[in-house]
């Protein structure tokens, strides 16, 4: 058997100070095939002995994370598919994965540090190589889907806890990429599965309002130390078509996202940057920007809405990572005042109105200068051919009547 692994790290700098989270993908093969894949961002909180006191200290998983080909395995009859990245001096995270031939699920978390490493546990007063397990992870998800989490998810492990964050993963994989069927994690369904309940009650959930204009809202999401790092101002509609409870048919609906029932949070990295957009109690927006770090151009690479309306016999999910909107380069925003439509998915688009972002590059919680998009510098010409029309109109008649002048001034002269 022979095993290999690749590492990409999608997101390669690192924020100064704090929080410096850092997308990695991991996967493990056997021959061609890849059976584990996992594209996350995790960080590890640890607590460790000093001479004097306890230190807890906050450990990323940083891109250099590497998959550990001799202990990663695609699982064999005595044993389950695992897999292991290291990183650092003698630093590991392990996953083993189990299934029950329709679902799948992490079977245990192994997390495993290294005391003597200095820098990043100073002053332990131990030089031991720590290992930790958590066996109740509640990672699992059909099989032959790719199990995504947006939100956050904190385990606990011995003393120390792991978070990992926009995780995809699968195990057991029938291709050698993530199928696109996902299995989308509790939390991200929490604020879309109350609604069924409060749909029966009398008092409906209220859905997002029904169209006109959309109000224009702005937003914004701060980084670990609290600074501003994306602004973003628009008014918002959606286009969506689903099948409707009461008129037993799939209906085109437009609905506008009313700003001040909205919550905002997201998240700032180094080439990603995510604003998710909530209104309570049954809609989750979020958007994401890619930075090219080469080109130093970013774009709207993601839209994905998460809905659960009183009208719908089913969860919402339109999903598109492969998007190519709202192009614009670092230290710039991006500006259009004209409607703009964002299509997602053909069961999905989105309207936008008055819209200005900016992602990356934000200083003193301003917009830099924005660059424009087309339609509004093509509405900005117009006026400009007017103006240079009667501009070259009065210039015309200028000179005709200067002409006119000198001739009947010349005129008069030869009498
Ligand atoms: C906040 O953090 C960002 C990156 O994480 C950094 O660029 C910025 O300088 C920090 N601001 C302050 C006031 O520390
Ligand atoms: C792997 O792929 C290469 C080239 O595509 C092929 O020559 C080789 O036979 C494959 N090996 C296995 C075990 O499928
Ligand atoms: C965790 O999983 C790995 C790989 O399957 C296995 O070797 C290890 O014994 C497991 N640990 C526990 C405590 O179950
Ligand atoms: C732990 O870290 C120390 C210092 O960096 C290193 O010498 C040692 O080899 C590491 N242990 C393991 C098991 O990697
Ligand atoms: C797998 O486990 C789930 C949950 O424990 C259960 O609902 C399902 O029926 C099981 N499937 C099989 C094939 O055993
Ligand atoms: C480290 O310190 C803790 C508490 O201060 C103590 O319980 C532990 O025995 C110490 N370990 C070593 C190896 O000295
Ligand atoms: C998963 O996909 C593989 C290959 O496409 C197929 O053989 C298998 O039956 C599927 N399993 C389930 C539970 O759908
Ligand atoms: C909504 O989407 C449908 C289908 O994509 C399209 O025909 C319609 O023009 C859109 N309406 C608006 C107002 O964008
Ligand atoms: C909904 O429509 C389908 C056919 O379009 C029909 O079979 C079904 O009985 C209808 N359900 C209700 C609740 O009216
Ligand atoms: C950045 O842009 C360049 C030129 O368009 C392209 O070749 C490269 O693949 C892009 N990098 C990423 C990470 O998308
Ligand atoms: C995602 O967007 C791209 C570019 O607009 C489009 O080509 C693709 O079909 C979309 N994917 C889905 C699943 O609709």
């Amino acid at each position: 058997m022979e095993l290999s692994h690749t590492v990409a790290a999608l997101l390669v700098a690192c924020f100064a100070g704090l929080g410096c989270i850092q997308a990695v993908t991991l996967d493990v093969k056997e021959g061609n095939s890849t059976c584990i894949k996992a594209e996350l961002s995790a960080s590890f909180s640890i607590t460790y002995d000093t001479i004097s006191s306890t230190r807890t200290v906050q450990v990323p998983l940083p891109d250099s994370a590497t998959v550990d080909t001799g202990s990663s395995s695609c699982g064999t009859d005595e044993s389950l598919p695992w897999l292991v990245a290291v990183f650092g001096p003698g630093h590991a995270l392990g996953l083993s994965f189990s299934s029950n031939g329709s679902l799948y699920s992490v079977a245990n978390l192994t997390l495993q540090y290294n005391l003597s490493d200095s820098a990043t546990f100073p002053e332990a007063n131990s030089s031991d190589v720590v290992t930790v397990v958590s066996a109740t992870v509640g990672i699992w998800a059909a099989i032959n889907t790719t199990y995504h989490c947006v939100s956050p998810v904190t385990l606990r492990v011995g003393g120390a806890t792991v978070t990992f964050s926009d995780m995809r993963l699968e195990a057991f994989m029938p291709g050698n990429d993530l199928s696109p069927t996902e299995s989308v994690c509790m939390a991200d369904t929490t604020t879309t599965t109350a609604p069924p309940t409060a749909a029966a009650s009398t008092t409906a959930a209220p859905a997002p309002t029904p169209s006109g204009t959309p109000e224009h809202g702005t937003y914004s999401v701060k980084n670990n130390n609290g600074t501003v790092c994306l602004l973003a101002q628009m008014g918002l509609q959606f286009n969506i078509s689903y099948v409707s409870k009461s008129q037993n048919k799939t209906v085109q609906d437009l609905v506008n996202l009313t700003p001040s029932q909205t919550n905002v949070s997201g998240l700032c990295e180094a080439s990603r940057a995510t604003l998710v957009l909530t209104e309570e109690p049954n809609t989750t927006l979020s958007f994401t920007f890619t930075l090219n770090s080469t080109t130093n151009k970013y774009h709207l690479s993601g839209i994905s809405l998460l809905a659960m309306w009183p009208d719908m016999t089913a969860r919402f999910l339109a999903s598109n990572t492969s998007l190519e909107y709202l192009r614009s380069s670092l230290g710039r925003s991006y500006m259009c005042n004209a409607e703009q439509t964002l299509i997602v998915e053909p069961t999905l688009s989105l309207n936008t109105f008055r819209l200005q972002v900016q992602p990356f590059g934000v200083i003193t919680d301003q917009f830099a200068t924005a660059e424009e998009c087309q339609m509004d510098q093509d509405q900005m010409l117009i006026p400009i051919i007017v103006g240079a029309a009667l501009a070259g109109l009065v210039l015309i008649v200028l000179i005709a009547y200067l002409i006119g002048r000198k001739r009947s001034h010349a005129g008069y002269q030869t009498i």
